[in-house]
């Protein structure tokens, strides 16, 4: 799916930048990669702190036959496919926190934004970008709100950046064409291992108020199914956060 790679020095964010050409290479999958970004984004409008050469940053931009209503469990499938290219390398550490965080020992190892433009049945451009810790000092990472780990203290030495990237592109690339032949099944099946909160209390952050749970897997949507005081209750990703209890 990826016919072009660019990789630039430094660059406002690699998903503006794939979103600034759209129009011009539509139908041709890119990757951006930077080493550094001045306005990097995360979800929710919150800044993504991009220090030079210390992490990985990269977008893949790709126009899908499908709508934006199948995007929930695409998001999620990209997730998965993250997840499970880590834990080779990383001896099965790395955990999701729904809808697509990847956690080792419950701290933030890498955060996953998908952006998506289209209609609702049958096209879209999807821009996803993954940005992952790699070998940032303590003090790079001082403003971040959460507790993080670095991936290369849980890889083996000789293991560089490069070659993780190359794994991810190569299996992102798989994911994303099952995903488009409809192997959404096996996500779900997948979900109870790789989560990072499967059968434990948590609590989603809705715009209106809090709903108290426990997680209990996914729908093939890619809907999280909570066991709440009134039974089982679905949430759509969105404006939605999940926090452990
Ligand atoms: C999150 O909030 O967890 C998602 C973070 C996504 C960060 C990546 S880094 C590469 C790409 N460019 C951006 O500006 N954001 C994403």
């Amino acid at each position: 799916l990826f016919k072009k790679v660019i990789v630039l020095s430094s660059i406002d964010s690699t998903a503006d930048f794939l979103a600034r050409d759209w129009k011009k290479l539509a139908g041709v999958g890119r990757v951006c990669i930077a080493e550094h970004q001045s306005a990097g984004r995360g979800r929710k409008g919150r800044p993504w702190i991009s220090p030079f050469g210390a992490n990985l940053y990269f977008s893949v931009g790709v126009e899908l036959p499908l709508g934006l209503s199948a995007l929930g469990g695409l998001s999620l499938a990209v997730g998965i496919s993250l997840c499970r290219t880590l834990n080779r390398f990383a001896d099965n550490q790395v955990k999701i926190k729904w809808p697509n965080d990847l956690l080792v020992d419950d701290k933030k190892l890498a955060g996953i934004l998908v952006e998506a433009s289209g209609d609702t049945t049958d096209n879209s451009f999807l821009n996803i970008g993954v940005g992952i810790n790699w070998n940032m000092q303590l003090d790079q990472g001082e403003a971040i709100d959460q507790p993080w780990v670095n991936l290369k203290d849980y890889v083996p030495d000789t293991l560089s950046r490069n070659q993780i990237l190359e794994s991810i592109l190569i299996e992102l690339d798989k994911a994303l064409r099952e995903y488009l032949q409809g192997g959404f099944t096996k996500i779900v099946d997948a979900w109870p291992e790789l989560s990072a909160m499967y059968r434990r209390a948590v609590t989603i952050h809705l715009p209106k108020g809090l709903v108290q749970g426990k997680e209990v897997g996914i729908e093939s949507n890619g809907a999280l199914r909570l066991e709440t005081e009134n039974g089982i209750q679905i949430f759509h990703s969105g404006e939605v956060s999940l926090r452990k209890r």
